[in-house]
C-alpha cells in the first residue's frame, strides 16, 4: 500500500498567500488567484482539473483526537482518494494512516469549516498503519483514515488541491500512472 509520493515538480505553492494571517485550521483559497496558473496548466495537460485548493495549518505542538478521511462514502470500507499536497514547515511534524479494524466504530459524518463533507473516527481506536514527515510536493492517500501531528516547533501549512480526473477522485495507481516520470 502507497500512501505518499514525493513529487519533482517546483512550482510555487502560494501566491499571494499571507500565511502569518492563516491562524485557523482549515482555510479555502481561491483557485484563480492563490494557485500558481502554471501548476494549474500542468496539471490540465495531465487531464486533471482541481476541484478546490486549501490551506490546513497545524500550529507548533499541534495533536489531534480523530483521524479522519476526505469525501464522504456511506460504506466502510474506502477508497483510494489521491490529494497533491505542498507541505511547508512542520519540520517536526508527521502524517499518519491509520486501520480501524473490521468493525464500523465511532464514525461520523461531518463537514468542515468550509463545507467539504469528511469522516472521521477516534484516534483512540484506530492503529497507526505508516507515519511519514512530508515536505513540498506530495500525493497523498486521503481515502484511508489520516491524522496530523506537529510536534516541533514550526509551524505546519499544507496546501491541500482536490485533483480531479472526469470530475471524480482519482485513486494512487491511477495518480501514479498520470504523475509518472515527475514521482520521485
Ligand atoms: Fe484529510
Amino acid at each position: 500500500m502507497i500512501y505518499s509520493a514525493k513529487l519533482n515538480i517546483d512550482y510555487i505553492p502560494f501566491v499571494d498567500v499571507d500565511l502569518s494571517k492563516i491562524l485557523r485550521r482549515h482555510v479555502r483559497l481561491d483557485l484563480e488567484r492563490n494557485v500558481d496558473p502554471n501548476l494549474v496548466n500542468m496539471l490540465t495537460n495531465l487531464g486533471l482539473t482541481v476541484g478546490h485548493a486549501e490551506v490546513f495549518y497545524s500550529c507548533p505542538g499541534f495533536t489531534s483526537s480523530v483521524a479522519h478521511i476526505d469525501g464522504q462514502s456511506p460504506k466502510y470500507m474506502w477508497e483510494s482518494r489521491v490529494k497533491l499536497n505542498y507541505i511547508l514547515g512542520g519540520s517536526a511534524s508527521t502524517m499518519s494512516w491509520h486501520d480501524i479494524g473490521s468493525d464500523e466504530f465511532c464514525k461520523s459524518f461531518s463537514n468542515s469549516l468550509i463545507g467539504t463533507q469528511y469522516v472521521s473516527y477516534d484516534l483512540n481506536q484506530c492503529s497507526t498503519v505508516h507515519s511519514a514527515n512530508l515536505s513540498g510536493w506530495n500525493l497523498v492517500e486521503t481515502g484511508v483514515p489520516h491524522s496530523i501531528q506537529n510536534l516541533g516547533s514550526d509551524p505546519r501549512y499544507c496546501l491541500s488541491l482536490f485533483i480531479r480526473e472526469h470530475r471524480s477522485w482519482i485513486g494512487f495507481s491511477r495518480a501514479l500512472e498520470l504523475f509518472g516520470q515527475l514521482v520521485m
